[in-house]
């Protein structure tokens, strides 16, 4: 089964095809974080527009780097929620139009599932049940994961994404958008001189909260002379702070669960510093942590095209109905055999 996958719930138009067997065939992906950038962030409006220009020559692009011609498709994967409800649509109708047109079926998919299920694409794929650790620009979850849609929440961020803060972080050091990566370079040159906050360490619990981390980050930049080295500075103490936070929330998670493997995903899994802390906390604890290669832990269709190929093999897909959901609970999906 050849399945396209479409990814558009924020900023990257990305398309990709997996096949069941063969796997991953192609993928293609544009980034519009050049035109956010000169307004510090995501406009919505601006971004469905950009989707609507970029995503069919895209469809074409990803056909013929796979040497497929249409007809060869079997089934269509799109990113339905959350995200931006402009930027879903652009997405949800064009693989809804072309499932109609080409008869064949169009699955929605969550688009966290799609991050959690990232690491799938690796030659050496964590096997289930594990603890995911999903730190994204909108979201930071903490899941148990049983199986395909078998999700139980044990923690989320109360505030804040860990993406979100790094993104605010960043601004405030004047680092442009998008901010995490620019951060984590900036930390690269910072010298451990401050000591932030650990938050919601210190009380039983698997939730996040990092505003506080935010306020205590402006406030030492407040107090600081502002020069480069201070910003250095506080960037790697801001990253450590995470980094700490992240591994803490995770060890307990793991030890709660008596699981032994743990799965990170999402924007903010690129960040090699929270990498290697996670790498190493697990092998303390006689675990194991799986991550997707850089590029599939940013948004992308390759883990949109899996996730909906598991589906689509389950029986499971879409009426024509064309539908987006800004918001959904990843602990509502369904599993593969219901
Ligand atoms: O998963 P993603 O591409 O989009 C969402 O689903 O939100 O995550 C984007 C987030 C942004 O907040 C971005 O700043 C952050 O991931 N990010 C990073 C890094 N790369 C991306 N944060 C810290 N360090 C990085 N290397
Ligand atoms: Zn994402």
């Amino acid at each position: 089964m050849y399945v396209l996958g479409i990814e558009t719930s924020c900023d990257e138009t990305a398309v990709a095809i997996f096949h069941a067997e063969k796997g991953l065939l192609s993928h293609v992906m544009y980034s519009q974080a050049e035109t956010h950038s000169e307004y510090g962030g995501v406009v919505p409006e601006i971004a469905s527009r950009d989707h609507i220009r970029k995503l069919s020559p895209l469809i074409r692009q990803c056909l013929q780097e796979a040497e497929l011609a249409s007809a060869q498709i079997n089934g269509i994967a799109y990113t339905a929620g959350p995200g931006l409800m402009g930027a879903l649509l652009v997405g949800a109708a064009t693989a809804r139009s072309l499932a109609w047109t080409w008869q064949i079926p169009a699955i929605a998919v969550h688009h966290m599932e799609g991050h959690l299920l990232a690491p799938m694409l690796e030659t050496d794929p964590p096997a289930f049940p594990f603890v995911a650790l999903l730190i994204s620009g909108g979201h930071s979850l903490l899941i148990e994961v049983r199986a395909i849609g078998d999700y139980q929440l044990l923690g989320e961020s109360l505030d804040d994404a860990a993406g979100e803060a790094f993104d605010k972080t960043a601004k405030m050091l004047e680092l442009g958008y998008p901010g995490g990566p620019k951060l984590s370079k900036l930390a690269e040159s910072g010298q451990p001189r401050y000591k932030f906050p650990r938050p919601m360490t210190d009380r039983p619990g698997l939730d996040f909260s990092f505003s506080g981390l935010k306020t205590f980050t402006l406030n030492t930049l407040q107090n600081s002379e502002k020069t480069d080295q201070d910003k250095a500075d506080i960037a790697y103490a801001f990253q450590q702070a995470m980094a700490e936070t992240l591994t803490i929330k995770c060890r307990r998670a793991l030890q709660q669960t008596g699981l032994k493997t743990l799965v990170i995903a999402g924007g903010v899994s690129a960040n090699q510093s929270i990498r290697q802390h996670l790498i190493a906390m697990t092998t303390t604890i006689g675990a194991k942590a799986y991550f997707p290669r850089p590029d599939f832990c940013t948004d992308n269709a390759a883990m949109i095209a899996y996730a909906g190929c598991q589906r689509l093999l389950a029986g499971q897909s879409q009426d024509l109905q064309i539908t987006a959901r800004p918001r959904w609970p990843i602990d509502q999906l369904l599993g593969l055999g219901r």
